[in-house]
C-alpha cells in the first residue's frame, strides 16, 4: 500500500484545525510543524535497530540502536519548509535536501527552479516533505530528481492527498511509500484540493 492514510486520533484532531480558513499564519505553522512530528513517528517506524552494549549506572546492559541508512529530510519549497522544523524534531541528525519546484497555475505542471541536495544519496533514506499532494506533480517530480541522483529508499509525507495525486504518484513511483494525514475529495478545476487547506504556501508563509 504505497499511501497510507494516518488515522491517529492527534493527527486527525491537528488537520481538522488547519482546515479552519480563520486559522492565524502562526497557528497554521505551528500545527503543520506539529504534523510533521508525529508523520515522521509513522514512517520511521520499520527503521531498523541494533543491539549495542553501553555502561549503564547499574552495571553493563545491552541497549537498542538504530542501525540503518542515514537519513536526509527533502522538503519540497515553499510549503515543505512548513514541516520540516517538526521532522527535524525527530531525526536531529538529518542532513537537508532542499528542491525548489513551483506549479504552474495555468498548465498545473511543475517548474524545478533550484536543488541543493545531500552526498551520498544511494545509502540515505529519504524523507520528502510536501503538505499537499495534488495532481502529484510536483511530488513526482522531486522523487524523480533524487532517483536520478541515486537514491533508493524514498518515502513521502504530506499533510492532504489527492485521489489525482495518489494515482499519479502510485503509477509513476510505486516503491515509493506516501504518509498522508488525509486522504480528501477531488480537485476543483484550478487543481485545489477539495476540501483541502487551500494554497499552503501562502498559509505557512503569510503571503496569502
Ligand atoms: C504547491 C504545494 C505543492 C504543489 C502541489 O506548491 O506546496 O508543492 O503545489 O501540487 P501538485 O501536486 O499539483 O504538484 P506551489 O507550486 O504552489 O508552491 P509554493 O509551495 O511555493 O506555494
Ligand atoms: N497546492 C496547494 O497549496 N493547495 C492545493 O490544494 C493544491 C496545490
Amino acid at each position: 500500500m504505497p499511501v497510507i492514510e494516518i488515522t491517529h486520533p492527534l493527527v486527525r484532531h491537528k488537520i481538522g484545525l488547519l482546515r479552519e480558513a480563520s486559522l492565524s499564519t502562526k497557528s497554521f505553522r505551528e500545527i503543520t510543524a506539529e504534523l510533521g512530528r508525529l508523520l515522521t513517528y509513522e514512517a520511521t517506524a520499520d527503521f531498523p535497530l541494533e543491539r549495542v552494549t553501553v555502561a549503564c549506572w547499574s552495571g553493563t546492559i545491552e541497549v537498542d540502536r538504530l542501525s540503518g541508512k542515514k537519513v536526509t529530510v527533502v522538503p519540497i519549497l515553499r510549503a515543505g519548509l512548513g514541516m520540516l522544523e517538526g521532522v527535524l524534531d525527530t531525526i536531529p541528525n538529518a542532513k537537508v535536501s532542499v528542491v525548489g519546484i513551483a506549479r504552474n497555475h495555468a498548465t498545473l505542471l511543475p517548474e524545478p527552479y533550484v536543488d541543493r541536495l545531500a552526498g551520498e544519496l544511494q545509502s540515505r533514506t529519504a524523507i520528502v516533505l510536501d503538505p499537499m499532494l495534488a495532481t502529484g506533480g510536483s511530488m513526482n517530480s522531486a522523487i524523480a530528481l533524487l532517483k536520478s541522483r541515486g537514491a533508493t529508499d524514498i518515502r513521502a509525507l504530506v499533510l492532504v492527498a489527492a485521489p489525482e495525486g495518489i494515482a499519479a504518484l502510485t503509477a509513476a513511483h510505486p516503491d515509493v511509500r506516501c504518509w498522508t494525514a488525509a486522504i480528501d475529495d477531488h480537485l476543483d478545476a484550478n487543481g485545489y484540493i477539495i476540501p483541502g487547506l487551500g494554497d499552503a504556501g501562502d498559509r505557512i508563509f503569510g503571503t496569502r
